[in-house]
């Protein structure tokens, strides 16, 4: 058993106060607003990680020759912490989000933190800021982030690393709220490449994102959907999230995950409890032709988005250079409602935890 990290705890002396706290929580958006502190870990060369503590939340004093921002070695988690039912504050299968932050830091050439101190980051933030998780709907949205901070224009990986958590009390991630969404498909940009970073959750695969995102708000749509490198023909992914496809038969279809998509911890639970409640999921590759055919032909009831901050939001929509096609009677199907009931329940509280994906902090 390797030293665990112990965090030095320096509580804001000048935290929000309750009733502004309460009155921001009245109209919650995403990524605007912020808690009181955040997680701070530091990585060298020659001393490892050191240097653990809970602070004021606070800008970095950054050098403009900072590895970061010329290479863009940056990696980053999404997950929430949710107030149940009954009033405790719990997180959904934390570890699945330590053990991919080390396959990203690995992928990216930046040092792996043991699963066992990104843990102890995410709980020592939520235990001090347990305040900020709003009640009812939303949920207390954590980014944990990892940065490269060496002073260093030469092309390597830094030998100085930040590992950052700040905490987001957030609401529905899409303006129209629980509204399906209606996306577009990209046929100029891609995402990723076999080979590629698209496994990993770095920022820059998100930068790249930005201007195929542009064009689909550009084209009146609330996100992109990428097809394959290769082909153009796969479907992927959306800018951020997971996509599955509900047939008739009571199959469900998703991509699989081979390196150049996002390995989401909604989309793995989704797998897991649709097979649980009976439906056959099928991990294979689904093309763009053989969607907009099978929706014509009505074999495609029901399609929909998941992710950490997006949960599970049905896709009412698709529009692309040829035209547009509604799913369903484009409005969120009852496979997609059943899914996204089951999930928020278990993150929640109100049903039954059977897997042990809920951890009480
Ligand atoms: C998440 O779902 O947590 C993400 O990281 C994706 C981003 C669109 C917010």
């Amino acid at each position: 058993q390797a030293n665990r990290l112990s965090f030095d705890v320096k509580p804001n002396a000048h935290p929000m106060d309750e009733a502004s706290r309460l009155k921001a929580f009245e109209n919650l958006g995403f990524g605007t607003l912020f808690s009181d502190h955040m997680a701070v870990v530091r990585w060298s060369a020659d001393k490892g990680w050191h240097g653990a503590e809970i602070t004021a939340r606070a800008p970095f004093p950054i050098d403009p020759a900072s590895s970061v921002l010329h290479y863009a070695q940056e990696i980053f988690e999404g997950m929430k912490a949710y107030r149940t039912a009954d009033g405790r504050a719990v997180l959904f299968r934390p570890e699945e989000n330590a053990r991919r932050f080390n396959d990203s830091a690995r992928r990216m050439a930046m040092p792996e933190l043991p699963e066992a101190d990104f843990l102890a980051a995410v709980e020592a933030l939520v235990r001090i800021d347990a305040k900020w998780i709003p009640e009812g709907e939303g949920s207390l949205y954590l980014r944990p982030f990892m940065f490269a901070s060496e002073t260093f224009l030469g092309v390597r990986p830094s030998k100085e690393y930040i590992f950052c958590v700040i905490a987001s009390p957030v609401g529905p991630y899409f303006k129209g709220g629980a509204k399906p969404v209606k996306i577009w498909v990209s046929e100029t940009y891609t995402r990723a490449a076999a080979g590629g970073t698209g496994a990993a959750k770095c920022g820059g695969n998100y930068a790249a994102s930005l201007v195929a995102q542009s064009e689909a708000a550009a084209q009146g749509c609330d996100q992109v959907v990428f097809l394959d490198a290769a082909e153009h023909r796969w479907i992927e992914e959306l800018g951020g999230m997971n996509v599955f496809f509900v047939m008739q038969d009571g199959s469900i279809t998703t991509p699989p995950l081979g390196g150049t998509i996002l390995p989401g911890i909604t989309r793995k639970s989704l797998v897991a409890l649709a097979r649980e409640e009976g439906f056959t999921v099928n991990e294979e590759r689904y093309s763009f032709d053989q969607w907009k055919a099978d929706v014509e032909s009505g074999k495609v009831t029901e399609a929909f988005a998941c992710g950490t901050a997006a949960v599970v939001a049905g896709i009412g929509t698709v529009k692309h250079s040829g035209g547009e096609f509604r799913i369903g009677n484009g409005e969120t199907g009852p496979v997609t409602g059943k899914l996204r009931e089951a999930l928020v329940g278990i993150q929640r509280g109100t049903r039954e935890d059977r897997h042990h994906w809920v951890r009480a902090i």
